[in-house]
């Protein structure tokens, strides 16, 4: 089978916004203990960060990370992570019936994400708190000096304030799974007049409603448009969460997750474009796509499983060819709808569901799906191209007939780079691509990347840490206006062109 599509700087979607490519950190499993933070371990610095683990987010490209949570925050009191260590106290964190020993706080994570070279973005807890502890929070966190909660960061060794930008009104809220679990209209008051008191205290921060927690809730974007009725005057961002995983062994609709993301993305800029269009309002909501990923939950035994311990092993998936597949590809939808999705965190970045792994007083590894996100948040930059892919299609149970090629393209007007990131979603054919190139004459090919195996299911362990990376491809030349590649069934590509 063949597919083509065209690559021209007249066509282009929106810019690249670097805030796509985020992570995110929860106070769940071990993500942070054992994950970033590992005091003793044998790589860790002088503030018990893991420098192994800095290093391979350094390479991943990560740069935004949200903080503390997830379904961690809704019932978290930001203060016991603030002090001298000694007087923090234990708590139970309800969200994954564990144990917090608040050795790690907010201002640990200021010090990672400043060593990491990624830009903080908070959530506030509006399930069992409100609107006052949102604005202590906020004090502490970025008010300069010469009150009370300033000088008590102060007092904590932190002169400066960590001027956080982004900040999330809460996690979920619309899920009966989360501590303070409100309905859209609860939620939508709470949030607008936290939002409106966030904004007296400094109105260029960016704040995120919380959208629904998937696609497939009852109150799917009925949530949406109930929050920002409340809400639009005073966010920037609503927030929308989905993990992808094969249902009953259907790995054809698995590799076609994209559809469903971008259908959500559609189905959420449609709906809050109503609501500006019932409030006359000139203001557009940009997309936060702050949870994403592949995730089997189908594995997870449930919160009631779990036994209150520190850190306990938690959904930590061994991702696989497939899987990083399917990552390329949600990645692919992101940049192809740059115009309306501003921020989007891959949830999370270490051990929960990650693409860094660990081993307590252990290596560090890269799990498959480490290595599209790294690519193409090193190298999608500028603007998005608008390609219109012509491509043959496969049949899937869940979203009928998908085409096998879903691409997009950047171009960095700064550097003429141009780089095109597609994936093959047929498993059974390989798929001739012709890329017309008569707009960037002078194009040539500065590197071919292929991520495929003849295996989909290897992965990436402890012991063999590479058993699955991109390879270059050589030889690929572009002439005649054209570049023809060969893309295996179950496969991402990355060529970039200079
Ligand atoms: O990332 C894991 C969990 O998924 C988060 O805590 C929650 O927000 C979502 O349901």
């Amino acid at each position: 089978p063949t597919a083509r599509l065209t690559l021209d700087p007249a066509f282009r979607v929106g810019t690249v916004d670097r805030r796509l490519f985020g992570s995110f950190v929860e106070h769940m499993g071990r993500c942070v203990y054992t994950g970033i933070y590992e005091p003793g371990h044998p790589t860790a610095d002088e503030d018990g960060f893991r420098t192994d683990v800095l290093d391979l987010v350094r390479e991943l490209g990560v740069t935004v990370v949200r903080y503390p949570g997830g379904n961690f925050v809704s019932n978290h009191r930001w203060e016991d992570g603030v002090g001298p260590r000694e007087t923090r106290p234990r708590r139970l964190d309800l969200a994954w019936r564990s144990v917090e020993s608040n050795a790690f706080g907010l201002n640990e994570f200021m010090a990672w994400a400043g060593k990491a070279g990624v830009e903080p973005m908070m959530a506030v807890n509006l399930g069992t708190r409100g609107t006052a502890e949102a604005l202590d929070l906020l004090e502490y966190t970025n008010y300069p000096a010469g009150t009370a909660l300033s000088e008590l960061r102060r007092s904590h060794g932190v002169d400066k304030p960590h001027d956080v930008r982004m900040w999330c009104l809460g996690n979920e809220l619309d899920g009966p799974w989360q501590m303070g679990h409100k309905t859209a209209h609860e939620y939508g008051r709470i949030a607008a007049e936290t939002a409106r008191a966030m904004k007296r205290f400094d109105p260029s921060l960016e704040l995120v409603a919380c959208g629904s927690s998937n696609a497939h809730i009852d109150t799917f974007a009925s949530w949406e448009a109930t929050v920002l009725e409340h809400t639009y005057d005073f966010v920037d961002y609503v927030s929308l969460h989905a993990y992808y995983e094969p249902t009953d062994g259907d790995t054809d609709s698995f590799l076609a997750s994209a559809t469903e993301m971008d259908r959500m993305i559609a189905s959420i800029t449609a709906t809050a474009d109503h609501v500006g269009a019932k409030l006359r309002s000139n203001k557009r909501i940009r997309l936060s796509f702050d949870e994403w990923n592949v995730w089997y939950q189908s594995r997870f035994g449930g919160e009631d499983s779990l036994d209150w311990r520190p850190a306990p092993e938690l959904i930590e998936d061994e991702y696989d060819v497939t899987d990083a597949v399917v990552v390329g590809s949600l990645l692919i939808t992101l940049l192809r709808h740059a115009d309306r999705v501003g921020a989007a965190c891959q949830a999370q970045l270490a051990n929960v569901i990650a693409p860094v792994m660990t081993r307590p007083e252990g290596p560090a590894w890269r799990q498959t799906i480490f290595h599209p996100f790294a690519r193409t948040a090193r190298h999608a930059r500028g603007t998005v191209l608008r390609v219109e892919p012509d491509s043959p299609l496969v049949d899937t149970a869940k979203y009928g007939e998908v085409p096998a090629l879903w691409a997009t393209a950047t171009h960095d007007e700064g550097t003429g780079e141009v780089v095109l990131f597609a994936v093959n979603r047929d498993r059974a054919h390989p798929l001739t691509l012709t890329a017309d190139l008569r707009a960037f004459p002078a194009a040539r090919v500065e590197e071919h990347l292929l991520l495929h195996d003849t295996d989909a299911a290897a992965s990436n362990t402890a012991d063999r840490p590479d058993r699955v990376r991109p390879r270059r491809i050589a030889g690929t030349e572009a002439g005649d206006g054209g570049l023809t590649v060969e893309l295996p069934p179950v496969s991402w590509t990355m060529i970039r062109l200079a």
